[in-house]
């Protein structure tokens, strides 16, 4: 498939865009983040009004005057000096559902690590639960490896499995298909 993609950092002005796009791939996650704390909104609201926190999004340079998510087809959210001075965490991770399977995630993250490597960050840090093969592949293959797991916490049988993976420098890399 043949897109024309730019991918930016979200401002406080991307808050709608953002919000929705949480919104579409609500169900996608265990528990649902719209049952997580305060909610999407809140949880949107925050990440833009702290100074170490934001999304990068991949958008299509061209979308339609009615698509409200503005070409929105992946997004990660990450929080900065995680853990350490050094380490960052991946709090949100997901494409658009039409756009699976197409090298989105893959190049997204490698503009992220890219980002944070130039940042001077060091290790990132995320978390998936049992039930989520699809991202344990995703995020095994892009070299994170668990390092701790705790059973049942997102329900009887369904554990949560934290991954981290060290920061080097990459080697270039464009595949989407
Ligand atoms: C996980 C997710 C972000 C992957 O995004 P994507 O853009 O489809 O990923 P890519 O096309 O870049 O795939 C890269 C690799 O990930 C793995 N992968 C992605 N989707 C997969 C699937 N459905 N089944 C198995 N492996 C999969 C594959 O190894 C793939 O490489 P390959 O196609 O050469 O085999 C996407 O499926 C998603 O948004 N899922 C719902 C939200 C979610 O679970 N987020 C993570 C929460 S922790």
């Amino acid at each position: 498939m043949e897109l024309d993609i730019v991918i930016r950092e979200t401002t406080k002005e991307d808050f709608d865009i953002v919000s929705r796009f949480i919104e579409l791939v609500d169900n996608d996650f265990c528990p649902s983040l719209s049952l997580r704390g305060g909610g999407i909104l809140e949880r949107v609201e925050n990440t833009l009004a702290t100074a170490d926190s934001n999304y990068l999004v991949a958008q299509l340079r061209e979308s339609g005057p009615s698509d409200e998510l503005k070409g929105s087809i992946a997004m990660v959210g990450c929080t900065r000096k995680w853990q350490s001075e050094y380490g960052t965490y991946i709090n949100f991770f997901a494409t658009h559902p039409s756009f699976r399977r197409y090298g989105i995630g893959n190049l997204l993250h490698a503009s992220l690590e890219q980002k944070l490597i130039e940042e001077g960050f060091k290790k990132i840090y995320l978390c998936t639960w049992s039930g989520n093969k699809r991202a344990m592949r995703f995020y095994e293959k892009l070299g994170y490896r668990i390092y701790s797991i705790i059973l049942n916490d997102r329900g009887e049988g369904i554990h949560t499995f934290n991954y981290s993976k060290k920061l080097t420098s990459l080697k270039p890399q464009n595949n989407i298909r």
